[in-house]
Formats: structure tokens, sequence, C-alpha cells
């Protein structure tokens, strides 16, 4: 049985759960797409982790550097703007991304849970101290290649980007209050993700086994065969423009 649009009409509370694939159709590689460049042998969960930046400061600096570049040269799709303006059609709305850009702000979307933090926010990694002016782009950051991290202004250690790198906490209250939305939701929309990554691709089953139903949008959807978890095989610039006409008409 298809998924009926209506539902986002009768939603009291949506939870709208995005990954790296509500960024794709902005320019914005996913992470299951191949790493090319100086970083084509690496896998991202070897970058994005705190030995390997300790390994090499200026690769994974680098590597951050060259997708803060190419975020700052995107601009949200139309599923970026879709779920922007379902904030205003719906009662209550809970956006949770995986996503460390900031095209949702960038779409108009508010109060945005970052499970994986975001990349425009620096911190020492030596003493932690946030850093309040963004450090302007490296020449040739875009291009890829390899960048000393700034220092820390108050000890001198290296700046880091201000994203969960793998094997660390995920931040809270971030996350207890995306589990608490999913619990208490009736409508939530999985849009452009793997569910690979837990704690975070644990979110779309903590609303099903809450009573909620699911919906999730990737050209390649993975679904369990509950009979509230519904699919939309498509890209999210694509299909969720059309989910807000038949959902609202
Ligand atoms: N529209 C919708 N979905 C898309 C599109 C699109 N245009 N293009 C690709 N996708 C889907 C892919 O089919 C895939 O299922 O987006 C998903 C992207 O999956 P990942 O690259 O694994 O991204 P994500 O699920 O966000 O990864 C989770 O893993 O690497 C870590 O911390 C990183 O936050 C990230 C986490």
């Amino acid at each position: 049985m298809p998924f009926d649009p209506l539902l986002l009409a009768h939603a009291r509370h949506v939870v709208v759960f995005t990954g790296a694939g509500v960024s794709a159709e902005s320019g914005i590689a996913t992470f299951r797409d191949k790493l090319t460049g100086l970083w084509e042998r690496f896998d991202p969960a070897q970058l994005a982790s705190a030995e390997g930046f300790a390994a090499d400061q200026a690769l994974v600096w680098g590597w951050y550097e060259m997708r803060r570049a190419g975020i700052a040269q995107a601009n949200p799709n139309p599923a970026h703007h879709a779920i922007a303006s379902l904030a205003a059609r719906v009662p209550k709305l809970t956006l949770v991304t995986q996503n460390v850009d900031d095209l949702h702000e960038r779409a108009g979307s508010q109060d945005v849970l970052h499970l994986h933090g975001r990349l425009d926010a620096f911190r020492c990694y030596r003493c932690a101290r946030p850093v309040e002016a963004l450090p302007p782009l490296a020449d040739g950051a875009l291009e890829g290649r390899r960048i000393e991290p700034p220092r820390c202004a108050h000890c001198a250690g290296p700046l880091r980007p201000g994203v969960v790198w793998f094997g660390e906490q995920l931040p809270e209250p971030v996350l207890s209050q995306a589990c608490e939305a999913a619990e208490h939701c009736d409508l939530l929309l999985s849009v452009g993700t793997s569910g690979l990554v837990q704690p975070a691709a644990s979110i779309p089953r903590l609303a099903l086994a809450a009573g909620a139903t699911v919906l999730h949008i990737n050209p390649q959807p993975q679904v369990s065969g509950h009979r509230r978890e519904f699919a939309i095989a498509g890209k999210a610039g694509e299909v969720l423009p059309g989910l807000m006409t038949r959902g609202f008409e």
C-alpha cells in the first residue's frame, strides 16, 4: 500500500531526519560517494577521527576546508526549501540532521538538531576552547590540498572542526532531544540517509516503535517491511516538493 500524502496534513508532530542525500542535489558529495584527489585512498571514517587528525593534521584539516569551501559555494536545493516550508504547515516540526553543512539553515529552517555537529563550529583540539571568528578559507582550499590547521589563540593548539568524529560521543542535549522527538511524533520523514551509522540510524526505528508512520525518501530506499513503514524511491529535491503539494491539497 503506498504512502498516503494526506498523513502530512493530519500530523500533529512531524520529525524530518536527514542525511547527506538531502544535500546531494546541492552538489555536496555524500559519504557513500568515493573520495577523490589527495583523499582517494582513504575511507571517510579514517579522516573523520581523532586518530586520523593526530596522524596527519594538515591532510585532515585540508579535507574539511575543501568541504567547507564546497558548502560555501553550494546553495540549498528544493528539498531543503520544502522541509523549511513544511515547518509552517504542521503544528510541530523537529528537524534532525546528520549533516554538518548549514544548507537547512540557509533554506530557512530553524532550531536544527545537528547530531554530528557543524563544520562551521571550530574549537581547539588541545584545550577545546571554541573559536568565535571562523578562520578565512585558505587559498586553494576548494581544489583540495594539505593545509596546516590554524592555532588556538589561548594555548596554540591546532584547531579542529566542530563535527563528531567516529568514536566520539554525539552532543547532548541534541541526541536526547532527537530521540524524544522521534518517540513522540506521529510521522517521521527519513530523507537521504543510508542508515549505516549509529546511534543516529536508530532515530527512524524509535519513531516506528513508538507508533509513528515512517516514510523513507531515497533513490535506493531500505525498508523493513513494517506495516507503518513506507518508501518513495527518488531524489529528495524531486520527491519532496510534490509530496508537499499532494499532502496539503
Ligand atoms: N536524494 C535523496 N537521497 C539521496 C540522494 C538524493 N538526491 N542522493 C543520494 N541519496 C542517498 C543515498 O542513496 C544514500 O542512502 O543518500 C544516502 C547517503 O548516505 P551516506 O553517504 O551514508 O550519508 P549519511 O546516511 O548521512 O551518513 C551518515 O555517516 O560518514 C558518516 O558522519 C557521517 O553523517 C554521516 C553519517
